[in-house]
């Protein structure tokens, strides 16, 4: 890259059930960059999906008020030939020419394909996967059935709409009931954060676990539920160059890795190295490129896996934007490998330009 500096847009928040995770992820973001490189471009969308440049205090993100301090209404043009922001200024429009843009969104219409798709209108590089792989891993029932037909393996697993279930929730349940064993896990097959995953341990629980995976999509995975350990393999590269981090593990304190265990109470613990053997965790990095290269992604994956008391490396999910606080588990495992936080910024925005 040459020495001139990058205008960089940097976009937090939106309208999904992860809003205040992304907060915190682009806090850390903002805090670590290097200013010698780049010129960064705040643009926060609100819960309710409005697009706004903010052009005051970092410290006000992750609470939530930088909403009612210096923000103007701003957008990325979809006009190739631009390139740029557009900043209204009451009844002007002011052009910001972006170099790459830096989408820190989790979940719905941040990591689902969604924005993904004006970015590539835009012409505009941007770090993290394409719309394909984006909308490919955000939903959980097409991953499984893409990554079954590659031979890795997962958790058998069974998929519907809500609306079916409900209008014949016996005729589910003894789909579920054949196939599968309690405890099974119940989760909408697009959304994230652990946000209406369930454990159910009898058929009597199904209907409630149904019905709060339904509040975040129509489409609802069951699946075996694994006991062993939770492991996690951090991706970076894009597709010829993808590199597998050494393996970290999460210790949750909760009967599963929630919401709260994730995020509110800071209980779990982040294992790193994970503790099992190296010829599993070796096992687990070539599986997670070879999951990063089948399903397109390109830039950064986290790829989850349980290990079984078996042995057995069960993938569990592909996250193409996992959670990138500072202490998050994606740069967590960079470090460990002697890849800093800022530089691993500044190899997210070299594979976005260089895969433009
Ligand atoms: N099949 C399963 N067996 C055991 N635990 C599971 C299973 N599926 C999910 N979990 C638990 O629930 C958590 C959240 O589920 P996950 O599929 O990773 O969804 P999310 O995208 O919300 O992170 C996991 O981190 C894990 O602790
Ligand atoms: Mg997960």
């Amino acid at each position: 890259m040459s020495d001139k500096k990058l205008n960089l847009a940097i976009v937090f928040g939106g309208v999904s059930s992860e809003h205040e995770v992304s907060r915190m992820s682009a806090t850390s973001i903002l805090n670590n960059y290097s200013k010698e490189k780049y010129i960064p471009y705040i643009i926060g969308i609100t819960k309710d999906g409005r697009w706004l440049l903010y052009e005051g205090d970092i410290d006000k993100i992750v609470d939530g008020s930088w909403e009612n301090d210096k923000v103007t209404p701003a957008f990325f043009s979809p006009d190739k030939s631009m390139k740029s922001l557009i900043i209204v200024r009451g009844e002007k429009a002011e052009r910001v020419p972006i170099d790459v843009i830096f989408p820190v969104l989790h979940g719905k219409n941040g990591e689902d394909g969604t924005i993904q798709g004006l970015f590539e209108m835009s012409g505009i590089p941007y770090v993290g996967c394409d719309t394909f792989s984006s909308a490919v891993c955000m939903d959980k029932a097409v991953t499984h059935s893409l990554l079954s037909a590659a031979n890795i393996e997962q958790t058998h697993y069974l998929w519907f709409y809500a609306d079916r279930y409900f209008a014949n929730p016996e005729k589910t349940k003894n789909r579920i009931a054949a196939r599968l064993n309690f405890p099974v896990f119940v989760k909408p097959a697009n959304a994230g954060s652990s946000v209406g995953v369930s454990k159910v341990n009898s058929a009597e629980e199904l209907d409630e676990a149904v019905r709060k995976a339904a509040k975040e999509d129509k489409k609802i995975l069951v699946e075996d539920g694994v006991t062993g350990k939770e492991v996690e393999c951090a991706v970076l590269g894009n597709r010829q160059t993808a590199e597998a981090s050494i393996v970290g593990e999460i210790g949750a304190s909760a009967e599963f890795y929630d919401y709260d265990d994730k995020y509110i109470n800071g209980t779990s613990e982040q294992i790193i190295p994970a503790t099992i053997d190296d010829e599993t965790a070796e096992r687990i990095r070539e599986i997670a490129v070879r999951a990063f290269r089948l399903l397109g992604c390109s830039g950064l994956a986290r790829v989850d896996f349980f290990v079984d008391e078996q042995k057995k490396i069960i993938l569990n999910e592909v996250n193409t934007m996992p959670g990138f606080t500072h202490i998050s588990m994606y740069p967590m495992l960079w470090e460990a490998m002697g890849v800093s936080y800022t530089e691993l910024i500044d190899r997210l925005v070299a594979c976005a330009v260089e895969d433009n």
